[in-house]
């Protein structure tokens, strides 16, 4: 469902600094993105997001999960802010927590988010401490479509970084974020361009499956920025 729900609005979860986000919102300036942020939502009130996105002039809520008995309740709350606000398109930017899988049944297809590490390895928390716990040479991020099992959706583009001897987790937390904001526009620009959706559990790009995720290394990815 990439067509008329590409000319509804894009909502950004997001729980942190909101970089991610800031990548987005620079993109929609530049007429880069193809669509508008209609919602920015936040479980956590200091999150840098938030501020972002008031800077921007998008609509921004902090919904706190105390503020509902329990998780069922909470997603309910958030699918209704959702749906009030006619969105298309749903993107988790480092949003850290799990959603029910009715919310995410509802958004098949049309919810993506941002994972720092070449998924299917090392799901979860502390993805970068994991990856340098298991020795890997090969470190990044995935975008890829949200199914109810956690990081376990159809991958479909990854920014792959050498790990370096001296990088610990922060220098790796930095340097992956580098190339999500490069990636993570660029998914949902393809998106909203009806270039990528998502069928049969695999993810498709004009129509062809990706078996793979496709792969932006460091030093591709200011020239794809042009592309
Ligand atoms: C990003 O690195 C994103 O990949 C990660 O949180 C960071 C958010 O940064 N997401 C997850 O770990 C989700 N499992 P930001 O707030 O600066 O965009």
């Amino acid at each position: 469902m990439s067509g008329p729900a590409a000319n509804r609005g894009i909502a950004v979860l997001a729980s942190g600094e909101g970089t991610n986000l800031q990548a987005l919102i620079d993109a929609a300036a530049r007429d880069a993105l193809h669509g508008r942020i209609e919602l920015v939502l936040s479980d956590r009130a200091d999150a840098g997001a938030l501020v972002r996105a008031r800077a921007a002039g998008i609509h921004a809520v902090h919904l706190p999960p105390g503020d509902w008995p329990d998780r069922a309740a909470y997603d309910r709350a958030l699918a209704a802010l959702l749906a009030e606000h006619g969105i298309g398109l749903v993107v988790l930017a480092g949003f850290m927590r799990i959603l029910d899988a009715e919310v995410v049944g509802g958004f098949a297809g049309r919810m993506l988010n941002i994972h720092p590490s070449l998924l299917p390895r090392h799901r979860g928390l502390h993805p970068h401490r994991k990856a340098l716990a298991a020795g890997d040479r090969v470190h990044g991020a995935t975008v890829h479509f949200v199914v109810p099992e956690l990081d376990a959706g159809p991958s479909i583009l990854q920014y792959r970084i050498a790990i370096q001897p001296w990088d610990n987790p922060a220098s790796l937390s930095r340097r992956v974020r580098e190339g999500e904001h490069f990636i993570y526009p660029l998914a949902v620009r393809w998106w909203l361009q009806g270039r990528l959706d998502c069928r049969d559990g695999q993810a498709r790009l004009d129509g062809q499956p990706l078996a793979a995720p496709l792969v932006v290394t460091r030093d591709m990815a200011p020239v794809a920025v042009c592309a």
